[in-house]
């Protein structure tokens, strides 16, 4: 597990964009945290690290939003809306996560045993003060491996 605390939108960006220099076809990355956590922030800097000059938006009235003017397509989705609908209504997930991109989630665990084992769990809450707690988990040897490779390019702070 790695923690990253900021206090501005550039510093969460900057992690974002770190971790979007490094991922690969077929990972999954699941963010967790409230409504106005920073999610769709954290997406918008991931895209800019994989050199994806489209404006990332939240893609809450599409779903999913393929983004591929990247060095590896970019797949956001935004289930909120969806909620627990999601798993009845499947919209081809599967597609997204064994694809050839690499997959955003917002609200993933409203879809729960339609998730690929190994991911990359990032929860961001609100701190207090303002700032953002960023808390990085694996769930698998994949994630593990990108979270390393992150660590090591992005060093936390403590
Ligand atoms: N350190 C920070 N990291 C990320 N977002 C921040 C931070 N400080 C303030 N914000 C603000 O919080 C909001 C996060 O919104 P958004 O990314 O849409 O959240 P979510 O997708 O989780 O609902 C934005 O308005 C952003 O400017
Ligand atoms: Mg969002």
């Amino acid at each position: 597990m790695t923690t990253y605390e900021t206090t501005t939108v550039d510093e969460t960006q900057a992690v974002a964009q770190a971790l979007g220099k490094l991922v690969q076809p077929g990972d999954v990355i699941c963010l967790a945290g409230d409504l106005g956590a920073g999610k769709t922030t954290f997406t918008q800097g991931l895209a800019k690290g994989l050199g994806i000059e489209e404006p990332v938006s939240s893609p809450t009235f599409t779903i999913i939003k393929e983004y591929d003017d990247g060095r590896v397509p970019l797949y956001h989705m935004d289930i909120y809306r969806l909620a627990e609908a999601a798993v009845q209504e499947d919209l081809g997930y599967e597609d997204y996560f064994y694809g050839a991109g690499v997959s955003v989630i917002e609200w993933s665990e409203y879809l729960a045993e339609l998730l690929p084992e190994d991911r990359l769990v990032i929860t961001i809450r609100n701190r207090e003060d303002g700032g953002r707690t960023l808390t990085f988990a694996s769930t698998g040897p994949v994630a593990a491996a990108r979270l390393k490779e992150l660590s090591e390019s992005c060093p936390t702070s403590h």
